[in-house]
């Protein structure tokens, strides 16, 4: 069915992306493959020759990591976005970016079909294919290494089969994925959740007990909502996510292990380093909580929590998200300001903040006797405030809402 058919494959040089070439060119399709760097770092050789050399057609390799911070970290940013209270949601962000490349290769080249290498199990599938439904509905996606159901092994054996290098490396127990905002690691021992990750696990963090025994302190500049200055130095958000991420790292800040809810339903063990994103996300947090009204900060905690959901669904170019959009971009127009943090053995800790717009006032704030507060209104805005609870009282008496005496 896929005879004659031109195929845009998201290729990462990796074992399954590279089966997944030799597979699309044995059912006499005409393979492109699509290198996109996120910010995981250059390919470790060269992805172009080994590609064309595996029988792909033709190969692009594009750097799409401005694009990445600015369409989807940047958002993530401003809706201080975490799955399950604890996820940076950088792999699930950057999936729908993926979908949009191999999208518009598919345009360029006249192909008919895209594909990925996401097994069957996991949520990046249906990121790649519900992002392509969304954007290109026309396109048919193909998905080998699900449908096909390899094992490791038998992946192996085929790309011996076929001449398909294979990396001579020891091979790792994890699998991993990375992208300028963080790095997931999964699989092997991790998945005992009751099993403590063993430091091989981490690329990007140092363990807090061989973190430095002093702390560092650096200072994050906002406009807006996004962060655009470190310790006074102006920066694009990709070079700013990068220098702090190291900074962080060292300091043993930014690793996370959470049992998570995948969208298939199953439960899954997961490890990640995001040290940029823990950072970025404290002290946007932090500036939020003094340039918002209450009501908007309080407001704003709900529409985070379906924005993470939404992302983490593969529900990213859909109408309830872009108005989402709206509302969160609408709330960022104040959030100006300058947040230091005080970075200390896997420890990020507010040290200060202050905002040109900010709503603290000391003047009402402070217990000094010259408050501007006024105190004589507190005392009838709380009789009218207690008014309902003292009603209630009185009717029912004070015992109405105490618990019922125990049994035993
Ligand atoms: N559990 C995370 C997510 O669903 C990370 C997935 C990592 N993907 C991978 N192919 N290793 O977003």
């Amino acid at each position: 069915m896929l005879e004659g058919k031109k195929v845009v494959l998201a290729y990462s040089g990796g074992l399954d992306t590279s089966v997944c070439v030799k597979w699309l060119e044995r059912q006499g399709a005409e393979p492109y493959a699509l290198y996109l760097d996120l910010g995981q770092g250059e390919p470790s050789e060269d992805v172009k020759t080994k590609a064309l050399e595996i029988g792909a057609t033709d190969v692009f390799v594009r750097d799409a990591k401005a694009e990445f911070a600015r369409e989807y970290v940047a958002p993530a940013i401003k809706s201080n976005a975490l799955y399950g209270g604890k996820y940076p949601l950088f792999t699930a962000l950057g999936r729908p970016l993926i979908a949009k490349k191999l999208v518009e290769a598919a345009r360029e080249v006249g192909a008919t079909h895209i594909a990925h290498g996401s097994t069957g199990k996991g949520n990046d599938q249906v990121r790649f294919d519900v992002t392509t439904a969304s954007i290109a509905p026309d396109l048919t996606v193909v998905a080998p290494v699900r449908d096909w159901n390899m094992s490791r092994p038998e992946e192996m054996a085929y790309a011996e089969e076929h001449g398909i290098p294979v990396p001579t490396t020891k091979e790792s127990p994890y699998s991993v994925d990375e992208n300028l905002w963080g790095r997931s690691i999964e699989a092997g021992p991790l998945e005992d959740p009751d099993h403590e990750p063993t430091e091989d696990v981490f690329d990007l963090t140092t363990s807090p007990e061989n973190a430095p025994d002093e702390p560092q302190y650096v200072e994050i500049g906002f406009q807006e909502g996004l962060p655009t200055t470190l310790d006074g130095e102006e920066l694009p958000l990709v070079e700013l996510i990068a220098e702090l991420g190291a900074v962080a790292g060292a300091n043993g800040v930014g690793r996370i292990d959470m049992v998570e809810d995948r969208l298939v339903g199953i439960k899954s063990r997961e490890i990640y380093e995001s040290p940029a994103a823990i950072a970025i996300l404290a002290a946007h947090r932090e500036l939020e909580t003094l340039t918002l009204t209450r009501d908007v900060l309080r407001f704003k905690t709900t529409v985070e929590q379906r924005y993470a959901e939404l992302t983490y669904e593969g529900l990213w170019f859909t109408p309830l998200k872009s108005a989402l959009d709206a509302f969160i971009t609408e709330t960022q127009e104040t959030v100006t300001g300058t947040v230091r943090l005080k970075l200390y053995k896997g420890n990020c800790i507010i040290a200060g903040r202050s905002a040109p717009n900010a709503l603290y006032s000391k003047d009402l704030a402070t217990y000094d006797p010259n408050s501007t507060f006024d105190e004589a209104a507190a005392a009838g805005f709380i009789a009218l405030w207690g008014l309902s609870a003292r009603q209630w009282a009185s009717v029912n008496g004070d015992t109405a809402h105490s618990p019922a005496p125990s049994q035993h």
